[in-house]
């Protein structure tokens, strides 16, 4: 069984094919990094014309890797939401043209779900149950993955994702976007316990996060020390910042298992390329006994692969979307649907 599968919901112009969900065949990724660069950030309106321009090279593209025709595709994946509403259109409109045209059953993902399935790609043994914690530039949450097609939501951010503040942070420290990897890197460099950030909603059995008062803290210190003239170490201030993310969502991570009875995690999205959540989460696993998984680097960071996963499954269940499929850039985790 063949899945074509594309995302667009922000940055990447991306498709994939995959056999019998779990086996990438090609998964193409026009990256739009170096336009959206020199703004500092990913500018929507700019994003959506790049999709535009790019969709269609990359479905052939993709198609010609795979060695198969439209024809022999069984179902074509896309993501639907939650994204920029513009980049998002690309994908479903291109996907729904190549539907009608082909003839080919549809099926609307939902990213953050993607973000999860890339483990499957990266680990074939994993089934659920399993407790995913799913960590990009958009969301942070925490998901019980109780079946292929059952989700429960844990809690989530009630402000920026983790992704977002390290962004931002990187981004007044003077790094080009997206800052995550360039954090990473210093925080390696650096001594963690420099200068001592808050953490926020840390009580037990709070599954929420925030990651607001984390950024401005981090953006008053660095303010405050330029206004005295002093300097400071971008390696400590690297490094305080993200052990402070990476013990948070430890921390709630390690209280979710333990309230849930999950003993597999998994995490996901782009910021579980981060080597010092890894690290930890390794740690606090072979300590607990859990089994941890999290995907390869290309695989964390948005691509088609883990929509068609994704799309793979919801088919096998029978969940075909129709022509009146539309962009849905708030949506939340399908979730309690069984
Ligand atoms: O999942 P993703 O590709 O896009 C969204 O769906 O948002 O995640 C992108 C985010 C960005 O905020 C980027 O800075 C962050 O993932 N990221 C990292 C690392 N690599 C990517 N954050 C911290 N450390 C990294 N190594
Ligand atoms: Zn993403």
């Amino acid at each position: 069984m063949y899945t074509l599968a594309l995302e667009t919901s922000c940055d990447e112009t991306s498709v994939a094919v995959i056999e019998d969900g779990r086996r990438i065949l090609s998964n193409i990724i026009s990256t739009q990094v170096p336009i959206h660069r020199k703004f500092g950030g990913v500018v929507p309106e700019i994003a959506s014309r790049q999709h535009i321009e790019y969709v269609m090279p990359v479905v052939k593209e993709a198609l010609e890797e795979a060695e198969i025709t439209l024809n022999d595709v069984d179902h074509i994946g896309v993501t639907y939401g939650p994204g920029l509403v513009g980049a998002l259109l690309v994908g479903v409109a291109t996907a729904k043209a190549l539907s009608f045209a082909a003839d080919k059953p549809l099926v609307g993902v939902n990213h953050m779900e993607g973000h999860i399935f890339a483990n499957f790609l990266s680990h074939t043994e994993l089934e659920p149950p399993f407790l995913a914690l799913v960590v990009s530039g958009g969301h942070t949450q925490l998901v019980k993955v109780l079946g292929y097609n059952r989700f429960e939501l844990m809690g989530q951010t009630r402000d920026d994702a983790a992704g977002e503040a390290f962004d931002k942070i990187a981004r007044v420290m003077g790094y080009p976007y997206p800052g995550g990897p360039q954090i990473d890197k210093l925080a390696a460099l650096g001594n963690a316990d420099a200068v001592v950030f808050p953490k926020a909603l840390h009580e037990r059995n709070n599954f929420e996060f925030s990651f607001s008062g984390l950024k401005s803290a981090v953006l008053n210190y660095l303010h405050t020390q330029e206004q005295r003239g002093e300097t400071y170490s971008p390696e400590d201030v690297a490094a305080s910042f993200q052990k402070t993310v990476v013990e948070t969502l430890v921390e709630k991570t390690v209280n979710a298992a333990e309230l849930s009875g999950l003993r597999t995690v998994v995490l996901a999205g782009g910021v579980a390329a981060n080597h010092g959540l890894t690290q930890a989460m390794e740690t606090v696993c072979k300590e607990k006994g859990y089994t941890f998984y999290k995907p390869e680097p290309i695989l964390c960071t948005d691509n088609g692969a883990m929509i068609g996963c994704r799309a793979y499954y919801m088919a096998q269940d029978g969940r075909f979307a129709d022509m009146t499929l539309n962009a849905k850039p708030a949506l939340s985790l399908t979730g309690t649907e069984t």
